[in-house]
C-alpha cells in the first residue's frame, strides 16, 4: 500500500478498526479498564450466577452495581432471563430500562428474591456503611423487603472496624441545620473516634437524594457499635435513615483484577472460591467501550 492510502483520515480510521477488532477481548479489556473496575466487574459477573429465572431482583445502585445490571441486561436479552428487576435509585432505572431489564417497583411486588448492590464498607459479621452514592434510602428498603442480600465489592472496601468511610445520614431539608447539630452533640456520647459532619454538596448546592432529601456525611473514622450508633440516629427526628446496614446483608462477592472471585455466606459460615473468565463476557466490554 502506498504512503499516500495511509495519509487520509479514512484510512487511518480503516487501520485503527482493523486494529481493534483483531485485538483480543481480554487484550482490549485490559487497555481500557482499571484493575479496580475488573475487580468490581468480576465480582458482579459472579453473582449474577445467583438469579435465577422468574426472580424479583432489587438492584442496587453505584460503580459495582452498574456492572451487576449490565451483566443481568445481557442474560435477559442473550439468554431470555425473565425476571423483574427493582431498582434502588432513578440512575440505576435509566440503566436497567438501557439494559432490556423488565423493571417494576416495590409496591407492585412487594417482596423480592435476591437483591445484590455495591457498598462503601463491609465488616467481618458483614455490616455495610452505604449511601456514597447517594441512594442509601431506597436501598436500605429495598434490601430489607429481600430474602437475600449480596453485595458485590472490590477487596479494599473491607474493614475491620466500620467508619474509615464517611457515614452517610439522609436528613429532610426542613431545618436541616438543626438536625446536623443534634446529630453532632450526641455523638459525644457514642463509641466513634471523629465528630464531624458535613452538608453534601452537589457543586455549590446543596445535594438531593431521589425523596428531595439532603446527606449530611459523619467523619467518624471509627464506629465501636454500630447497631447502637444506627438505632440512635433514626431517633433524631430530622432523620430519615442512615448508611449503616446492621444484619442485612447474607453474602458477599469479592472480586479481585485477575478475575478471581471469593464468596462468603454469614448464614452458612462458608467461604466459596471461583475464577471469571473476562472472555466471555467479551460484548459487556464493548458496550462499555461504545
Ligand atoms: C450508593 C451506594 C453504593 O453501593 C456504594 O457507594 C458503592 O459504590 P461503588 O460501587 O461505586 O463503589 O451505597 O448509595
Amino acid at each position: 500500500m502506498s504512503r499516500g492510502a495511509f495519509d487520509s483520515p479514512l484510512a487511518k480510521l480503516r487501520e485503527l478498526a482493523y486494529k481493534r477488532r483483531e485485538t483480543e477481548p481480554e487484550q482490549q479489556m485490559n487497555a481500557t479498564l482499571s484493575p479496580i473496575d475488573k475487580a468490581k466487574f468480576a465480582a458482579a459477573r459472579r453473582a449474577v450466577d445467583a438469579v435465577e429465572d422468574g426472580m424479583r431482583v432489587g438492584l442496587g445502585t453505584g460503580s459495582t452495581a452498574a456492572w451487576m445490571v449490565r451483566c443481568l441486561g445481557e442474560m435477559v436479552r442473550t439468554d431470555g432471563l425473565r425476571i423483574q428487576g427493582v431498582p434502588t435509585s432513578s440512575r440505576t432505572a435509566a440503566l436497567a430500562r438501557d439494559c432490556g431489564i423488565p423493571l417494576a417497583t416495590l409496591d407492585e411486588v412487594k417482596w423480592l428474591d435476591l437483591t445484590i448492590d455495591g457498598a462503601d464498607e463491609f465488616d467481618a459479621d458483614l455490616n455495610l456503611i452505604k449511601g456514597g452514592g447517594g441512594a442509601l434510602l431506597q436501598e436500605k428498603i429495598v434490601a430489607t423487603a429481600s430474602d437475600q442480600m449480596m453485595v458485590i465489592s472490590d477487596a479494599a472496601k473491607e474493614v475491620a472496624t466500620l467508619g474509615a468511610f464517611p457515614l452517610p445520614v439522609e436528613v429532610v431539608p426542613f431545618g436541616w441545620r438543626t438536625t446536623k447539630a443534634l446529630v453532632e452533640e450526641l455523638l459525644i456520647g457514642l463509641d466513634v473516634m471523629g465528630h464531624e459532619a458535613a452538608l453534601r454538596m452537589n457543586g455549590d448546592h446543596p445535594y438531593y437524594t431521589d425523596e428531595g432529601n439532603h446527606i449530611i456525611d459523619l467523619s467518624l473514622h471509627r464506629i465501636g457499635n454500630p447497631r447502637q450508633l444506627s438505632m440512635v440516629l433514626n431517633q433524631v427526628p430530622g432523620v430519615v435513615e442512615n448508611g449503616l446496614f446492621i444484619d442485612i446483608c447474607d453474602r458477599v462477592v469479592i472480586g479481585q483484577p485477575d478475575g478471581s472471585v471469593e464468596i462468603r455466606d454469614i448464614n452458612a459460615a462458608t467461604v466459596e472460591h471461583d475464577r471469571i473468565d473476562f472472555c466471555e463476557s467479551e460484548n459487556l466490554f464493548r458496550d462499555e467501550l461504545s
